[in-house]
């Protein structure tokens, strides 16, 4: 294992898409930013630098941080923000994790263009558990907006609806060859040769959509998810939440020509968006000048396509090998039943008097100012409190509407949990407002999903259904619209861990929470030190 030091800058930059330009917040000048690359067992110093005029942290998203929660990255979470003019050095180690994470800003809505890829290679001489690709391509899909992102924010915030929704999702940084003003060869492009295998690293870093994604012609092998081997399977679509990653193999088996890569929004909620497909393109060798033109089309799945989705999510196995197993805790100490949904606050000051809020068991998570884990380290009192509910505080149909309790109540409150307790979260879709995917993503931690249904969680008949033999073990998990799903793991890994819906709009209404868990009795088993340099708010 070796110490790796990267160098990330926060400037802006000016950027054309669509057109136009704009100026966007950006890692040394890139968008996406650089890719971090280490091996399972590397030292992982950033120096971040902020030479903007907003406060900034980076969040390095399914990295464990196995002690060292100072450097997990939520504001207020777990450290105040890097003050303009200021810096922090982010210094962790990757433990028993390899694959395909990512990074990305951790403030406000910033991780809209503060976003890059983490790409975790095995050990030096540890293969994969499948055939070594050819070579491998990094893609990164998002979203863009003409307009500037804080007008985005606050047209979320301030109204209390949904936020306008992007003028185009994007692979790589760009709309693609089929995108306004964008001619046939713009766009990401990669390279294949006929015969070979290619690996391609799948990130979802767009803010508030699921996304579906298809190469044109080709058939996709899932290996990997959440830098977790699953065991292979073959498919045509993938859906990938706003901070899940997806690694595939894509065999190059077609004859010359350029395919489309695309990338278009799943949403079967009522709501119903309607952001531009993004495209990029797959480009063969050898491919004659007279075919460089003509681009093999190919249809996005309907954006309410709820079978491909939850045919996808039950094919996903964790690879449970004799090197990978999957360590599925069998047993419980911890219980806990989330409801996920909007509700509605009153708002005096608001447009509507009323706005939209977020809320995990009628609880809206208000934001301290003070970082939870330095209150929690220090004993600082008034930051938090620990009573947050381990099932609803209110009865209703979840997944009903028109409920009378739509209010919540604000709280920043927390779920203690002891250390190495084996813990199991059903999240709950709630038809509070109306029902909705989430994906949740818990810091700190992988968690294996070991069910899913829709309708109602039936605490006596729906654990018969469980997997706790192979189930998918990752860090963030759509929880399907009016329905369920259950999640196990260990609290080995003391300190202040957020969880939240990685739709941005909706932590920004309060679909938040943390868990503390304290230190265990060993000295390895306790959070390190805060360092020296951690940004005082
Ligand atoms: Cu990728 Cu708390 O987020």
């Amino acid at each position: 294992a070796i110490t790796r030091h990267y160098k990330f800058n926060v400037v802006m930059r000016n950027m054309t898409r669509l057109c136009a330009t704009k100026p966007i917040l950006t890692v040394n000048g890139k968008f996406p930013g650089p890719t971090l690359y280490a091996r399972e067992g590397d030292n992982v110093l950033v120096k971040v630098v902020n030479h903007v005029a907003h406060n900034v942290t980076i969040h390095w998203h399914g990295v464990r941080q196995i002690r060292t929660g100072w450097y997990d990255g939520p504001a207020y979470i777990t450290q105040c923000p890097i003050q303009p003019g200021s810096s922090f050095l982010y210094n962790f180690t990757i433990t028993g994790q390899r694959g395909t994470l990512l990074w990305h800003a951790h403030i406000n809505w910033l991780r809209a263009t503060i976003h890059g890829a983490i790409v975790i290679l095995p050990k030096l001489g540890v293969p994969y558990p499948f055939p070594a690709p050819h070579k491998e391509a990094v893609i990164v899909l998002g979203e863009w907006w003409k307009e500037d992102t804080e007008t985005v924010i606050n047209q979320a915030m301030q109204l209390g609806v949904g936020p306008n929704i992007s003028d185009s999702h994007i692979i790589n940084g760009h709309p693609g060859p089929l995108s306004e003003c964008a001619s046939s060869q713009d766009g990401f492009k990669l390279n294949v040769e006929n015969g070979k295998t290619y690996m391609l690293r799948i990130i979802n870093a767009a803010l508030n959509d699921d996304l579906f994604f298809k190469v044109a012609g080709h058939e996709l092998i899932v290996v990997e998810v959440d830098a977790v081997y699953t065991k292979p399977f073959k498919t045509d679509t993938l859906l990938i939440t706003p901070g899940q990653t997806t690694n595939v193999l894509l065999k190059a088996n077609q004859s010359a020509g350029r395919y489309l890569l695309s990338v278009s929004p799943f949403m079967d909620a009522p709501v119903q968006v309607d952001n531009k497909t993004g495209t990029a393109t797959l480009h063969y060798a050898n491919t004659v000048s007279s075919a460089m033109a003509s681009l093999t089309l190919i249809k996005p799945p309907p954006q309410n396509a709820t079978p491909i989705v939850s045919k996808f999510a039950e094919s996903l196995r964790s690879l449970n090998s004799k090197e990978y197993p999957a360590k599925v805790p069998q047993t419980i100490d911890h219980s806990l039943l989330l409801t996920i949904g909007v509700g509605v606050n009153p708002c005096p000051s608001c447009i509507n008097k009323t706005r939209v809020v977020g809320t995990i068991n009628n609880v809206t998570f208000i934001m301290p100012s003070t970082p939870i884990l330095q209150a929690h380290y220090y004993n600082i009192p008034g930051v938090f409190t620990e009573d947050f509910p381990a099932t609803p505080l209110h009865k209703f149909n979840y997944t009903g509407s028109g409920p009378k309790n739509l209010q919540t109540m604000n709280g920043t409150r927390v779920y203690r949990l002891p250390y190495n307790a084996s813990v199991q979260v059903v999240l709950q879709d709630t038809g509070i407002i109306s029902p909705e995917s989430h994906p949740i993503h818990l810091h700190g931690f992988n968690f294996f999903v070991v069910g899913r249904g829709i309708g109602n969680y039936n605490r006596r008949t729906s654990p018969s259904t469980f997997n706790l033999i192979d189930p998918i073990e990752r860090n963030t998990v759509g929880v399907p619209t009016g329905g369920w799903t259950a999640i196990r793991f260990r609290s080995d890994n003391p300190g202040v861990w957020f969880m939240h819906c990685h739709f941005e709009v909706h932590t920004s209404w309060g679909l938040k929470m943390a868990f503390v868990v304290d230190n265990g009795k060993r000295p390895s088993e306790t959070l390190i030190p805060p360092p020296k340099d951690l940004p005082q708010c």
